[in-house]
């Protein structure tokens, strides 16, 4: 028997209310309910499933279908607000088991911290000193091989409209992760694009949305035609990580085509809203 901690990954699934409520042509609910269905279908082990913000698209009345879907998965499930969630809002609707909002969780040889980089009302992130001060604590407290998970980027994504949108505090969580020697890996959502990158030793990786992908490396704002996705972890027991995005080709929700969505989407009101 392995002991290895596996983990499912979803990240931004932005439900409305309205169960039938579309981002930029993707019925939200549907999309992320066909995930799950193929997530949980090559479950391979995963022990619990990890959401990296973005609950809803601005709806608290979407918290119930999140609450629903997932809470019926059979998993525990660890989440963190976004940009377009309401933390209070979030906390209140996913109040205990098997719901996890925010702290840190022990799983083996493996402390999985969740971080809240939201600011009430902006899209880009920031870390408050108080959230700092807590990481810098339950850092402290382990040996244990650390996992940090945010929803905004703390690194730069070469993308001209989506940088200015990720933490403006990075050097200030980087510097305090780098005084720590055990963290292995940070897992982000907000980009709704598959990324990676390595810095000092650490994997800094970034998981699409279970709707919506941003185009990569983009100048401004364009949706990407790639399918709904979600990520696999596999943390070992030596500190290492595997881990692989699943596409999921053929997913529910789609009303319209990929590129009529991407062109009207390719405004600047949109890149404004975007992530
Ligand atoms: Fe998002």
């Amino acid at each position: 028997m392995s002991d290895a901690v596996r983990l499912l990954h979803i990240s931004d699934p932005h439900l409305f209310a309205d169960p039938q409520g579309e981002l930029r042509g993707v019925r939200t609910l549907e999309s992320l309910q066909h995930v799950l269905e193929h997530a949980m279908a090559h479950r391979r082990g995963a022990e619990a499933v990890l959401c990296t913000g973005d609950i809803v698209n601005d709806q608290p009345d979407g918290y119930p279908h999140f609450a629903r879907l997932l809470g019926g998965l059979g998993l525990p499930v660890y989440c963190i607000p976004g940009n377009h969630d309401d933390a209070a809002q979030l906390r209140a609707a996913l109040p205990g088991a098997p719901f996890q909002v925010g702290g840190h969780v022990d799983i083996g040889r493996w402390r999985l911290i969740l971080l809240d980089s939201c600011i009430p009302g902006a899209t880009r992130g920031h870390v408050a000193a108080t959230e700092l001060q807590r990481l810098r604590e339950t850092l402290a407290g382990s040996d244990r091989h650390v996992m940090v998970c945010l929803h905004h980027h703390p690194v730069g994504m070469a993308s001209h409209w989506l940088d200015p949108l990720g933490l403006d505090n990075a050097e200030e969580l980087l510097g305090l992760l780098d005084a720590h020697r055990q963290v292995r890996v940070i897992g982000f959502g907000h980009v709704h694009q598959c990324f990676e990158t390595r810095r000092q030793g650490v994997r800094m990786i970034g998981t699409p949305s279970t709707c919506v992908q941003f185009l990569p490396l983009a100048e401004r704002f364009a949706v990407d035609r790639r399918p709904p996705a979600y990520r696999r972890w596999t943390l070992h027991a030596d500190g290492t990580v595997d881990t692989e995005v699943v596409w999921v080709d053929g997913a529910a929700g789609q009303s319209v085509s990929r590129s009529a969505a991407g062109a009207a989407a390719a405004s600047g009101a949109a890149a404004t809203q975007g992530a």
